[in-house]
């Protein structure tokens, strides 16, 4: 299939660009670089044997997606391109809006104008707002409780909404739970700009030294060792999902939500006792106050995305941790140095 991939050089992006091309579909990467590298691709197209194309673009250039979706005539778009920090989402939630929903709003209207019908994007399990229950099914309530989780909820809104309006659409919305790990050779990875809010690329920057402890934010939540829990899952069992939900999109009928996780949750201090196995050194942690807005446990059901994509997680936490360490190693500063 040729395939528009939106954000392919970001973290999950590149993931699933590798997998696109290993499972022989051609590939366009539309990419601002805003929060990624192009070196990423780089180094897919070696792991991979043949290159994406490329082109760096914002999805806020309306005439710019319009020309290119007339010109490529794709066979279905895979949409990760977004912001995705939840604090600067508070800061500043016009930039979310703008590049989230107006980005995507673009991206649809291009689609629906040369009859592109076929989408995968990229949402969340932050559309699920604080969890009534553990694990998560697709029918949980939605809500949002940041900027940046409102925008995939609107954007997951304008799609219910598209693919009522009219016959032919085929999305798949994946709600992806805690995405970490990297590819296994060590060379793509996650590579956040400035201090990373998330866990684990916080934990592996301090088993490399570029801090002094990891800040653990509450030991009094009701769970068995009073930390958080999460279900982590790695982002190459991710990026086989967008694989198998590119193949199967035809089997999608309008917009369809789907959970990718797990099913396990493990807690922080599981994940820093992990993590401090795969680098071979204890991992320095302090206990803090709660971060605000942080839920105590959040698990999804992934049974539904067992059923529709045929696909299942073949990677548990200490994998995550061993191939997150191996990248973090190879590459200290991220992709700044290749
Ligand atoms: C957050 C976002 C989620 C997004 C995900 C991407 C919300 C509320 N959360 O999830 O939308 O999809 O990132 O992976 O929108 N923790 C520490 N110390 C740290 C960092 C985190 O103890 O330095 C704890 C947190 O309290 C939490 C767990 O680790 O219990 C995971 O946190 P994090 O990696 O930030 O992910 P989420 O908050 O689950």
């Amino acid at each position: 299939m040729k395939l528009l991939v939106t954000g392919g050089a970001g973290f999950i992006g590149s993931h699933a660009v590798l997998e696109f091309l290993l499972a022989g579909h051609d590939v366009l990467s539309l990419d601002n670089y805003s929060n990624s590298s192009p070196e990423a691709l780089k180094r897919v197209a070696k792991l991979a044997g043949r290159a994406p194309e490329v082109l760096e673009g914002d999805l806020r250039d309306e005439a710019l997606l319009l020309a290119l979706m007339r010109e490529k005539r794709f066979d279905a778009v895979v949409h990760f391109a977004g912001l995705k920090a939840v604090g600067e989402s508070v800061e500043k939630p016009l930039i979310y809006v703008d590049n989230n929903i107006v980005g995507s709003a673009h991206l649809l209207k291009a689609m629906k104008d040369v009859g592109c019908k076929n989408l995968v994007f990229s949402s969340s399990c932050t559309v699920y707002g604080m969890p009534q229950k553990n694990p998560i099914g697709e029918d949980h309530p939605r809500s949002a409780l940041n900027p940046y989780g409102r925008s995939k909820l609107v954007i997951e809104d304008m799609c219910f909404d598209l693919a009522r309006s009219e016959s032919g659409w085929h999305m798949a919305l994946l709600r992806y739970f805690n995405p970490v790990g990297a590819h296994d050779s060590g060379d793509i990875g996650e590579d956040p700009r400035g201090i990373p809010n998330n866990l684990v690329p916080f934990v592996m920057q301090t088993a490399v030294g570029r801090h002094p402890h990891v800040n653990v934010w509450g030991k009094d939540y009701p769970t068995p060792d009073g930390t958080g829990i999460r279900d982590y899952i790695h982002v190459v069992d991710l990026a086989k999902a967008h694989l198998a939900a590119v193949e199967r999109i035809a089997s999608f009928n309008g917009a369809e939500p789907v959970n990718l996780g797990t099913g396990k949750g493990y807690s922080v201090l599981d994940v820093i006792s992990a993590a401090g196995k795969a680098a071979g050194k204890d991992i320095p942690y302090k206990v803090g106050p709660r971060r605000a807005g942080d839920a105590p446990e959040v698990w999804g059901n992934p049974s539904l995305a067992a059923k529709k994509l045929g696909w299942t997680c073949e990677k548990g936490l200490g994998e995550m941790v061993a191939d997150h360490w191996r990248w973090q190693k190879k590459n200290p500063e991220g992709y700044k140095a290749g």
